[in-house]
């Protein structure tokens, strides 16, 4: 059966000088240096995992083991830190011996590749919508969500629980053989409440102005680094994201004062993951941003790089000028991942002007061996929205590498045949 090939990424192989072919250091300079390519794997939720353990499975070895390469970094899938952090009984966790025996496979099977994995830390906050029913839903305030839940107002009780549960998950993960922790800080999840006023309405020490509203961050981020260090932690941020009533009048006002507060109090920090201001899920616009506002990422980017824009009238004039950045250095060795949007077609473009590495979701989905096949100019498969979820083989790990389908031993749907 022929592979359905997505038309639009038919395209030749990048320059043979192109920035999307140099490989860029994460934890430049320190005693876990790793050299990685500019093709990441964004995190991405499956649903597959085994209900009642929330243990990944052994097709979850062989799914993460595909999408290994030489030099490439994986980002887990999200993965609940507490059993109070979850609330989606086939997601993962990363709280019990029998999650962090199941890890451990994954991860040597990504390292038997050549390959490095990272693990998204995540606490869902108001997303909870009940469906395990012993996961009581909390979040920063009682704003619920459409059909969710109201959630309870934290108390600072349960701040410091949830504290510590993300320094005992890093502990597990150091245990199951990750190589480094990113903090799911984006897309409406519990950090992300904290951080953004339309979320936190707090009047204690966790809510107010954007010092108030990142506390929690930084407490989080602290108890990561103690174990894993500053070099081997990465955060993912969403400053335009609009999934689950997210986004801040002023994204640059709170986002802009984080990011410099996160280089400052960690020079040497591993990576900021941020979501590119798109709109990947397809949701309507809405009022926000103020009007204006030219959304992108690249004042951040300036602050992480080091770049002075104080000389432009606003931060949305520097980032109409399109700027480019530098690679990391061992100064400011702190690389950048982008999400969203990126495809065969775009990313060379993309990389070349800002220095990032790319974390590509979707197509890493249906393209096993992605990188290969963006570095080496192959047709790269559309994607089938319809098995992201859907548990079992199908879609997830019977998917070809262009070698598969190029020698022709790939069938469609071999994975369902008796
Ligand atoms: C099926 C699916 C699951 C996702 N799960 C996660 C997740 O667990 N954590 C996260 O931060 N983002 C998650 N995302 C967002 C992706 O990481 C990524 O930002 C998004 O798909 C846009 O990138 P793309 O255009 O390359 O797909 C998910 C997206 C999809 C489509």
């Amino acid at each position: 059966m022929v592979a359905s090939v997505d038309a639009v990424n038919q395209r030749s192989a990048p320059q043979p000088n192109a920035r999307l072919l140099k490989t860029v250091k994460l934890g430049a300079g320190s005693q876990h240096e790793k050299e990685i390519h500019r093709i990441a794997m964004a995190p991405l939720t499956r649903f597959r995992n085994t209900p009642g353990t929330q243990a990944p499975t052994d097709l979850a070895v062989t799914y993460y083991q595909q999408r290994a390469s030489p030099k490439g970094l994986l980002i887990n899938e999200a993965t609940f830190v507490s059993s109070e952090a979850g609330g989606y009984p086939t997601a993962p966790g990363i709280h019990s011996e029998e999650q962090v025996a199941a890890w451990k496979k994954v991860t040597d099977a990504v390292h038997a590749k050549g390959g490095y994995i990272y693990l998204q830390a995540w606490a869902l906050g108001r997303a909870n919508a009940g469906q395990d029913e012993g996961v009581e839903t909390v979040a920063p305030s009682p704003i619920g969500l459409k059909d969710h839940p109201v959630p309870r107002e934290m108390t600072t009780q349960d701040i410091d629980n949830f504290v510590k549960a993300y320094g005992e998950a890093a502990e597990n993960a150091l245990k199951a053989g990750f190589d480094g922790i990113e903090l799911h800080g984006a897309n409406g999840y519990l950090v992300n409440q904290f951080l953004e006023s339309v979320s936190n309405k707090r009047t204690d020490d966790y809510g107010g102005d954007w010092q108030g509203r990142s506390k929690f961050l930084f407490r989080v981020l602290d108890a990561i680094i103690n174990v894993f260090g500053q070099e081997r932690t990465g955060v993912r941020l969403s400053p335009w994201g609009r999934f689950q009533d997210m986004l801040e009048e002023d994204p640059y006002a709170t986002y802009i004062p984080v990011v410099q507060e996160l280089v400052k109090r960690y020079p040497k920090f591993g990576y900021v993951h941020f979501v590119e201001p798109r709109n990947w899920t397809g949701m309507p616009e809405t009022k926000y941003p103020k009007e204006g506002i030219f959304e992108s990422n690249d004042p951040l980017r300036a602050i992480i790089r080091g770049v002075d824009f104080s000389s432009y009238p606003t931060p949305s004039d520097y980032a109409k000028t399109n700027p480019s950045f530098e690679d990391p250095t061992s100064e400011r060795p702190t690389v950048i991942l982008s999400a969203a949007g990126h495809d065969a077609e775009n990313v060379e473009e993309f990389v070349e002007r800002t220095g990032d590495v790319a974390a590509i979701g979707r197509y890493f989905i249906a393209n096993p061996d992605l990188p290969e096949r963006i570095f080496k100019g192959y047709p790269v498969r559309k994607y089938d929205r319809s098995t992201f979820y859907s548990p079992g083989p199908v879609g997830y790990i019977d998917q070809p590498t262009y070698q598969e389908e190029h020698v022709g031993k790939w069938v469609e749907n071999a994975a369902v045949q008796p």
